[in-house]
C-alpha cells in the first residue's frame, strides 16, 4: 500500500528543518503540540495550558483567523447547548458531531500563524469535547501548511481504549488503584500482557484473525488514512485536488481486501462473505470494548435482521435519518447502479458528466465515497456514512449528545468487524461493475515494454512469527494534578504481533537499452482454501502491491536486489509517544538533537504485516514482478503536502496492470517484461527472544 512518498519526503523536510535556523523553534513548537495529546479525557493540568485556556478566547481574537465567517460558525456552535460536551462519546460518522469538528477544525486551519493556531488548540482542549478535539486537531496539523511535518504520536497510545480490549484497560486501572502511591517508585512500570478478543469471548471461527484486525498498527494506518484524506474535506478548499481522491478511494480499499484476504488463506478461510440487505446478516460482532466513560461498545448478534431494524420502533419520526438508514442504503444503492450502467452522472444543475472518460474511475470513486467533490451529493448520498450505522447495530440515541456508536463508526475501530470487510467488498463490487462494462481489456500492445526482460525473481525463504510489541498504557487510567504534571504513573502493555525474518529479493532482467523504469512487485494468492488453483480472471483483485519503484537499467544484464527493510511501501512501527516526548526535551541525551524515525510523518500499512502468516508446512503464493517504461506523474508542489500528487511514483493508474479486470490469462504469462513467481510464506509460531528481560510480569 503506497501513500509513502508524501511522508518520506516530508521526514527528510522535517530533518533539514531541524538543522537550520529554525531549528529551535521547530522543536519548541513540536514538543507543545505534542503535550496536548496527554490524558486526553482529563483536562490539562500544566500551568501554561492552563493559563493560556483561562486568558485566551478566540472570538476576542477574530482579527488573528484568515476567515471570519468561520469563527461566527464556531462561535454559534460553541455558545449555545447545541454544542457537544466533555465526556460524550464523539463520533466522526454522525452529521451533528462532523459539523462540529469541521467547524472546529477549520478554526484550527485559518489561524493565522502557529501562535494562534497553538492557542485555540490550548483552549479547546480545556473546553471542547476530547474526541472532536483529538480529531479536529490531528487533522489540521497534517493539513496546515506550517505543521504537516510535525509528527503525530501514535494513537493506539492516546486513545488505548480504542485499541486494547477491557481487560487490558481495567487491568491498568486496578493496578493503578492497587498498588501506586504508596510506594510509587517500587511499583510503577508494570507490563500487562495483552490478549486478542478470541481469548476470552470466542464466538466464531473468524476470530482466529483478531490479531490482523485487532492489531494497533492495522488500525492505526486505517485511522492515519482518514486524517489525511478525510471523507468530508473539500479538495478545492483543503488543496487535495491534485491527489485523484476518488481513484485513492477506490485503490486503498481493493488493497485492504486483498491483504486481508491473503490473511484469511493461512487460516483456510475463503473469500470475504457476500451479503444482501434483505437477509439475516450472519457475522455477530461482540467487541470487548469499553468506552472511556464506561459504556461498552454495542454487539451485534449473528443473523442481525438488517432491513427491519428494530432499534428503530418507538422513536419518534422525523427527527434522526439515521433511523431511516435501510432506506437510504437502497435508494443510493439503486442509484449508483443506474449510474455505472448507464454511463452518465447526473449533476446538481441536470447537465449530465460522462462516466466513460479518462476521469471516470476518479468521478465514480467521489461518488461512492460521498465526499465534497461527487458531482451529486444529495442524490447519490454518503453510502458508507449509513451502512456503517446499520451494521454497527448501535441502538438509536434520544439526542447526539448520547451517542452510542458502534465500532464501524470510529475509524480508529473500524477495521476490527468483520462487517468492515464485506461492506467494503460490496462497494468494490460496484467499481467492478464499473470496469468491467466501461474498460477494454489489456492486451499485448498496451502492456509490452520491448527490449526488456525479466529473467528470473528470486526470493529468500520466507518466514513469520510472533513477537512481542510494547507500548505506552499510561493514557488508560486517570492521573492526579501532580502526576499529570510530572509524568510519574507508568504502565506498559505487551502484545504478541505479526512479524516476519528479513528477507531479500532479486530480479534479474536483460535490458536492449539504458532506460527508465518503473519496477512493480505484487503479491497475490495461487491456490483458494481447497488448494484449487485461481486463475487471473477471477485473481487480478487479490494482488497486493509490494513495492513500486523507478530503477534507471542499463543495456545488458541487471540485477535488482531490494531487501524487506528498504521497502517503502510499508512503515516501521510507530516510537512511542513518551520516548518520542523525553527525547524532545533531552531527557535521553541533553547534548543531541533528538532525531524520529521517518515513520511518524506519515501513514502506511505495518511493515511487520507485510506477509500474511502462512502455515507451518508452508503456504504458496505468488509474487509477480511487472516492468514497465517510467512516465512521471506531474505533481503541483512547492511542498510535499497531501493533496500535491507527491506521493505518485509514476502516472499509470494505481495499481496498473491489475487495475483492470483480465481476460487474457496467458498474455500476462507470457510478456517478457513480467514474471511469476511462487513463493512459500512459512509460520514459526513465538518468538519470545527480546522478551525475557524486557519488564517484570505484573
Ligand atoms: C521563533 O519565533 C519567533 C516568533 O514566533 C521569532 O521572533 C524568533 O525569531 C524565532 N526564533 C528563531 C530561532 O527562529
Ligand atoms: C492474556 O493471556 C494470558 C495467558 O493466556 C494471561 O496470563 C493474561 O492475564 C491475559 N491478559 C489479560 C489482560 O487478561
Ligand atoms: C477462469 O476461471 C473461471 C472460473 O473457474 C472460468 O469461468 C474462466 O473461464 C477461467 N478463465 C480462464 C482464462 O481460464
Amino acid at each position: 500500500m503506497r501513500f509513502i512518498l508524501v511522508a518520506v519526503l516530508a521526514g527528510l523536510c522535517a530533518v533539514s528543518a531541524i538543522s537550520t535556523s529554525e531549528s529551535s523553534n521547530y522543536s519548541q513548537q513540536q514538543r507543545d503540540v505534542w503535550r496536548l495529546f496527554k490524558y486526553i479525557n482529563q483536562p490539562s493540568y500544566y500551568k501554561d495550558h492552563v493559563e493560556i485556556a483561562h486568558s485566551y478566547y478566540f472570538y476576542d481574537h477574530a482579527s488573528n483567523y484568515a476567515k471570519h465567517e468561520v469563527v461566527e460558525e464556531f462561535y454559534r456552535y460553541f455558545k449555545y447547548d447545541t454544542f457537544l460536551q466533555r465526556g460524550e462519546i464523539f463520533s466522526v460518522f454522525h452529521g451533528e458531531h462532523l459539523k462540529q469538528a469541521i467547524a472546529l477544525f477549520k478554526l484550527f486551519y485559518y489561524a493565522n500563524d502557529f501562535d494562534t493556531f497553538y492557542k485555540t488548540a490550548v483552549w479547546a482542549r480545556q473546553h471542547v469535547n476530547e474526541g472532536m478535539f483529538l480529531y479536529a486537531f490531528s487533522v489540521a496539523l497534517i493539513h496546515r501548511p506550517d505543521t504537516y511535518y510535525f509528527s503525530l504520536p501514535p494513537i493506539y497510545e492516546i486513545y488505548p481504549h480504542y485499541f486494547y480490549n477491557y481487560e487490558v484497560i481495567q487491568k491498568a486501572q486496578h493496578y493503578k488503584q492497587m498498588y501506586y502511591g504508596q510506594d510509587g517508585a517500587h511499583y510503577n512500570d508494570r507490563t500487562i500482557y495483552a490478549n486478542y478478543s478470541g481469548y476470552y469471548v470466542n464466538v466464531y471461527p473468524e476470530q482466529a484473525l483478531a490479531y490482523f484486525t485487532e492489531d494497533v498498527g492495522v488500525n492505526s494506518f486505517y485511522y492515519y488514512y482518514n486524517l489525511y484524506y478525510p471523507y468530508w474535506m473539500s479538495g478545492e478548499e483543503f488543496n487535495l485536488k491534485y491527489d485523484n481522491r476518488g481513484e485513492i478511494f477506490y485503490y486503498m480499499y481493493q488493497q485492504i481486501l486483498a491483504r486481508y484476504y491473503l490473511e484469511r488463506l493461512s487460516h483456510g478461510f475463503g473469500e470475504i462473505d457476500h451479503f444482501d440487505w434483505e437477509v439475516p446478516f450472519e457475522s455477530g460482532y461482540y467487541p470487548s470494548m469499553c468506552y472511556p466513560n464506561g459504556l461498552y461498545f454495542p454487539t451485534r448478534h449473528a443473523y442481525a435482521h438488517l432491513y427491519e431494524y428494530f432499534y428503530n420502533y418507538g422513536q419518534h419520526y422525523g427527527f434522526n435519518k439515521y433511523a431511516h438508514s435501510y432506506t437510504h442504503i437502497s435508494d443510493y444503492e439503486r442509484r449508483i447502479h443506474d449510474v455505472i450502467d448507464s454511463g452518465y452522472v447526473h449533476t446538481h444543475s441536470g447537465q449530465k458528466v460522462d462516466l466513460f472518460s479518462h476521469e471516470g474511475l476518479d468521478i465514480l470513486g467521489n461518488l461512492i465515497e460521498g465526499n465534497p467533490e461527487s458531482p451529486y451529493y444529495h442524490y447519490y448520498g454518503a453510502y458508507q456514512v449509513f451502512a456503517r450505522h446499520l451494521l454497527g447495530y448501535s441502538h438509536q440515541p434520544l439526542t447526539f449528545h448520547k451517542l452510542h456508536p458502534s465500532a464501524l463508526e470510529h475509524f480508529e475501530t473500524s477495521m476490527r468487524d468483520p462487517a468492515f470487510y464485506q461492506l467494503y467488498k460490496k462497494l468494490l463490487g460496484f467499481f467492478f461493475r464499473y470496469k468491467s462494462q466501461h474498460y477494454h481489456y489489456y492486451d499485448e500492445h498496451d502492456l509490452a515494454y520491448h527490449g526488456v526482460h525479466v529473467k528470473h525473481v528470486e526470493v529468500d525463504p520466507l518466514v513469520t512469527y510472533f513477537d512481542y510489541f510494547y507500548a505506552d498504557l499510561s493514557n488508560a487510567v486517570y492521573v492526579t494534578p501532580e502526576e499529570f504534571v510530572h509524568d510519574s504513573f507508568k504502565v506498559h502493555v505487551a502484545q504478541e504481533r505479526l512479524n516476519h525474518k528479513p528477507f531479500t529479493y532479486k530480479i534479474y532482467i536483460d535490458s536492449d537499452k539504458d532506460t527508465e523504469a518503473v519496477v512493480k512487485v505484487f503479491l497475490g494468492p495461487k491456490y483458494d482454501e481447497y488448494g484449487r488453483y485461481i486463475n487471473l480472471t477471477e485473481n487480478w483483485m487479490n494482488f497486493v502491491q509490494f513495492d513500486h519503484f523507478v530503477y534507471k537499467l542499463k543495456s545488458g544484464e541487471n540485477v535488482i536486489s531490494r531487501n524487506s527493510h528498504e521497502i517503502y511501501n510499508y512503515i516501521h512501527d510507530r516510537t512511542s509517544y513518551y520516548e518520542l516526548y523525553q527525547k524532545a526535551f533531552g531527557v535521553y541525551n541533553k547534548d543531541q538533537h533528538f532525531q524520529f524515525h521517518d515513520n511518524q510523518f506519515f501513514f502506511g500499512f505495518p511493515q511487520r504485516y507485510m506477509l500474511p502468516r502462512g502455515s507451518p508446512e508452508g503456504m504458496t503464493y505468488q509474487f509477480y514482478v511487472f516492468v514497465t517504461k517510467y512516465h512521471p506523474y506531474k505533481a503541483h508542489a512547492s511542498v510535499p503536502m497531501v493533496g500535491s500528487g507527491m506521493h505518485y511514483v509514476d502516472a499509470y493508474p494505481m495499481g496498473y496492470p491489475f487495475d483492470r479486470p483480465v481476460y487474457y490469462e496467458e498474455l500476462f504469462y507470457a510478456l517478457p517484461n513480467s514474471y511469476f513467481q511462487d513463493v512459500r510464506i512459512y509460520y514459526q509460531g513465538h518468538n519470545y527472544e527480546h522478551h525475557a528481560n524486557h519488564l517484570i510480569e505484573m
